[in-house]
């Protein structure tokens, strides 16, 4: 059978993050984040959940250290909760909460598992938001002592860190478009949330050097293609518009120190900033956001397709086919995955890329013997690494891939219904159980390499090897 290989080294993990998976809502002097607010919010969780207990995560992340060694993974990308370090957000750390995500890297590092932790992946102590949450400079302050708190205790047993998960989604989803906590629609607050992740990020990376001198540290951003629906001028505007608000709103602050003029005008003909100053950007910012990094972790799930729409105004045309489509509507498209790694090596030229989520939700369901034979995630999954391989033999210096996720989960906006893990959670027990994905991904981990068989029914009875 022939396969295509990955180098000696190269890192094969799982994501999650601590709102989508912990549960343990007051466990061990938990505070409340913004997300334990907003999914109380009548309508705004699409299935009428919440995230209490979520995966219990909390008080079963030995049994899931357990899952990650019989994948056979190198690494395991989690979130620590800051309200979990700081219930009130800023003042007393509570050691409960370290204490947990001490024994956790103790237990991975017993595997044989690299912790790669995420400082903030969106949920914000609720203490802070009553002072303003991210829209607040001191929020930024807040940021430091919780990032110097952390890496105190556990800077002495991890290497890579990794200050924010995709900013534009805390900052846009959160505050331009309502979906995600705090739920706001005050573009202006928005892209000031957006300057003070960006600067929280920049000052927590040099406290963490301070810290802990070996460490390597991250930003994880979102990247998005964007094409044009066509070769007119205004279609391929309208492309350069969504890669500005989207992509480069961020990149260019983290690797050039400066906001990109065309997507600054942008903002300022639709009235969200006074004029091209940025009015939350003050002496030596950029400067900070700019510093030195180590890696970057991308994640990829999609492109999108833009036209102008009624008074050229810029649009996404729907995606498709829907045989295209993943659950979340989403087109899989691959080849995405290898134009965002090229662009931004050759663009920004981060130092080590790894791809820090990629993955699919689908509708599978169980058959009558309980096995869920998720091939379309396998051939989501098996395709997007073939790209990444791609990449890399055009010189992208890309060391490692997380799928997203190693466990079905709290999925934001949509509650439980969306469905993107290697492992099922049953609902009522929470007793976790291996998709055909989590064979097949497995079997990459344990080779190094992607088979060239796509059929994950064909690897024989699957469940004679469960974990
Ligand atoms: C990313 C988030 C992650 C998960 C996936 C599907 O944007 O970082 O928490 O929700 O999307």
């Amino acid at each position: 059978m022939s396969r295509t290989s990955f180098p000696e080294g190269f890192l094969w993990g799982a994501a999650t993050s601590a709102q989508q998976v912990e549960g343990g809502r007051r466990a061990g002097g938990r505070g409340d984040s913004i997300w334990d607010r907003f999914a109380a919010v009548p309508g705004a969780i699409a299935d009428g959940s919440s995230p209490d207990i979520a995966c219990d995560h909390y008080h079963r992340w030995r049994e899931d250290i357990g899952l990650m060694r019989w994948l056979g993974l190198g690494a395991y990308r989690f979130s620590i909760a800051w309200p979990r370090i700081l219930p009130e957000g800023r003042g007393a750390v509570n050691r409960a909460g370290l204490d947990f995500y001490d024994a956790l890297v103790d237990g991975l590092l017993e595997a044989g598992i690299r912790p790669f932790p995420t400082l903030y992946h969106w949920d914000l102590p609720q203490a802070l938001q009553d002072r303003g949450g991210w829209g607040n400079r001191d929020t930024v302050d807040a940021f430091v002592d919780y990032t110097v708190a952390v890496t105190r205790r556990l800077g002495d047993r991890i290497r890579h860190w990794v200050t924010h998960n995709e900013p534009w989604c805390a900052a846009t989803l959160g505050h331009e478009e309502g979906h995600h906590a705090p739920g706001h629609r005050d573009p202006a607050e928005a892209l000031r949330v957006a300057h003070h992740l960006l600067l929280s990020h920049g000052r927590a990376v040099a406290a963490i050097r301070r810290e802990v001198p070996a460490a390597e540290v991250g930003i994880v951003l979102i990247h998005c293609p964007a094409h044009p629906a066509s070769d007119r001028e205004a279609d391929r505007e309208a492309a350069r518009w969504f890669d500005g608000f989207f992509n480069r709103w961020y990149l260019d602050p983290v690797f050039r120190g400066a906001y990109p003029a065309d997507a600054v005008a942008d903002r300022v003909a639709r009235g969200h900033l006074p004029g091209p100053d940025l009015p939350f950007v003050q002496d030596g910012d950029l400067a900070a956001i700019s510093g030195r990094l180590d890696f970057l972790g991308l994640n990829y799930y999609s492109r999108v397709i833009m036209r102008a729409g009624p008074d050229d105004r810029p649009v996404a045309v729907p995606p498709g086919p829907p045989e295209a489509l993943t659950a979340m509507g989403w087109e899989s498209y691959p080849r995405g995955l290898e134009e965002s790694l090229v662009r931004v090596h050759r663009e920004y030229g981060p130092r080590v890329i790894y791809i820090t989520e990629n993955g699919a939700a689908y509708d599978d369901v169980a058959d009558a013997e309980g096995c869920i034979t998720d091939a379309r995630r396998v051939a989501y999954v098996r395709e997007h690494l073939l790209a990444a391989r791609r990449a890399m033999a055009l010189g992208v210096p890309l060391a490692g891939y997380f799928v997203w996720s190693l466990l079905d989960n709290f999925e934001w906006g949509y509650g439980y219904g969306k469905r993107f893990g290697l492992f099922t959670v049953d609902p009522g027990s929470r007793q976790r159980g291996p998709k055909a994905s989590a064979h097949w991904y497995r079997d990459v981990a344990t080779a190094n390499a992607v088979a060239d068989d796509t059929d994950p029914i064909s690897q024989g009875d699957t469940r004679a090897s469960d974990p």
